[in-house]
């Protein structure tokens, strides 16, 4: 797998319609949070990815029960002999979400000793605000030789205040406070769908929260938490990136399951940029990329603000905009590594720190180039679709972690792309 490749010939526009999957930001976080109860819950719509093929097995070496449906789309997850037992470096570095699991370990066991997750390709990815919102809640946390080891008898229900709106800490903090003993009050925190989807099945489980998709949440502690069943939200990302593909290639696409009230900012951005977009009345969404297109300035920010991963397709789409545009990352400190690839393909961007100034080429030209992370990967796809010529896409690995059978549902809408198994890759 890690070293299949993607062909990809570019210049045809593509037409018909895409199916979304469940969301991997949401699949990830609510396979942690069953640990809460003591008893099997079933999470359907979970995408077929890599990244839920990686906390299923973490889960299952901490002694949960994990059954997969990927063909389903079903995971079931019965954590009634869940063990502080540390899960293996190597998973937990491999997927930065198996660290999710540390709140329901501590609230569930009193104790949990956790490897650190590295930083990626995007940023040093701290979790200092996770920890500090644990010891909020009264636990006793420690990091020695790259673990983080939490331990509390019982904990505490209390203010918790997020510096930064993190996703990962508000849904960490959440998941802890389910289990504390009175109230939790999280202020300044994250407001991400994927935060309410988890409030909802964590409610459903006998959880007491309100507040999710806010900007304060509130948690009542309860005694125990019970199995229940959820269905995750479709993925926003995913749909967004399908969308640019309409745009890049000057196709029309439908979307369908799929969520526009998750999409506002990305939806608002793209028809600023001339992409035509519609919300049908059953939820679809219909993407016209035959008008015509203006430059647009970009700042991706937290929920609702632009999102950042989707920051890199946008910026494969303002490459062929003809004018000025600007994209600021705000969120992450080097989410710039798709520059470098789309400039090898012919785009003129210039950044300067977290700002990127696009001037739009008539064409970009097909060409050898590297996925470097997840969305990246996704950015660079786009720009093949729209390349005069053939692009080759390494690193295909990073791509598979958070898109389901992206080649098939690309070749299914009129893309000419193909993917190179690793011995015909090597040749
Ligand atoms: C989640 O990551 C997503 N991953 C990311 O998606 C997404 O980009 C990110 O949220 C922002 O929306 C999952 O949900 C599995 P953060 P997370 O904590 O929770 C800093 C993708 O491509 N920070 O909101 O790690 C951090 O360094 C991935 O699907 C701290 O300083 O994001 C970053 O600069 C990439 N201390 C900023 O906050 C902390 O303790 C946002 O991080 C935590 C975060």
């Amino acid at each position: 797998m890690g070293l299949d490749k993607l062909v990809i010939h570019g210049g045809k526009p593509l037409e018909g319609t895409i199916l979304i999957n469940g969301a991997k930001n949401s699949a990830l976080v609510l396979l942690a949070g069953a640990l809460l109860a003591p008893e099997e819950s079933v999470i359907t719509n979970v995408p077929n990815l890599a990244d839920v093929g990686v906390i299923s097995e973490v889960l299952t070496r901490i002694g949960v029960r994990v059954h997969m449906d990927l063909a389903a789309h079903t995971v079931r997850v019965d954590a009634a002999d869940l063990t502080d037992t540390p899960p293996p470096y190597d998973l937990v570095t491999k997927m930065r979400a198996s660290f999710f699991i540390l709140g329901p370990i501590l609230a569930r066991l009193g104790y949990a000793r956790i490897p650190l997750p590295g930083g990626c390709s995007i940023g040093s990815r701290p979790v200092d605000l996770h920890l500090k919102g644990l010891r909020s809640l009264g636990a006793k946390i420690t990091i020695e030789h790259g673990y983080v080891e939490a331990q509390a008898d019982k904990l505490i229900g209390g203010p918790v205040y997020l510096d930064y709106p993190s996703v990962g800490a508000t849904e960490t903090i959440m998941m802890a406070a389910c289990l504390a003993e009175g109230t939790t009050v999280i202020d300044n925190c994250a407001q991400e769908p994927e935060i309410v989807d988890l409030a909802e099945m964590l409610v459903k489980m006998g959880a007491k929260i309100s507040g999710a998709g806010t900007q304060t949440i509130t948690v009542e502690g309860v005694r125990r938490l019970n199995g229940t069943a959820h269905e995750c939200i479709p993925d926003r990302i995913e749909a967004g990136t399908f969308m640019v593909a309409a745009a890049v290639t000057r196709g029309r696409l439908k979307l369908t399951r799929v969520r526009a009230d998750h999409m506002q900012a990305v939806i608002s951005k793209l028809q600023e940029a001339g992409v035509g977009i519609q919300v049908e009345a059953n939820g679809d969404i219909v993407v016209d990329g035959t008008g015509e297109f203006h430059p647009i300035d970009l700042r991706t920010l937290p929920y609702p603000g632009f999102p950042t991963d989707l920051q890199s397709q946008l910026m494969t789409f303002l490459s062929l905009v003809p004018g000025t545009s600007m994209v600021t990352e705000t969120v992450f400190e080097n989410r710039f590594m798709h520059v470098d690839e789309l400039q090898r393909m012919g785009g003129n961007i210039k950044t300067e720190g977290n700002c990127a100034v696009i001037q739009g080429v008539e064409n970009l030209t097909g060409a050898p180039v590297k996925a470097t992370d997840l969305r990246a990967g996704a950015a660079m796809i786009l720009a093949g679709l729209a390349a005069r010529g053939e692009t080759v896409v390494s690193n295909v690995h990073h791509i598979d972690r958070g898109y389901e059978d992206i080649v098939g549902k690309l070749s299914a809408v009129g893309a000419q792309i193909s993917r190179l198994h690793r011995a015909e890759a090597l040749v």
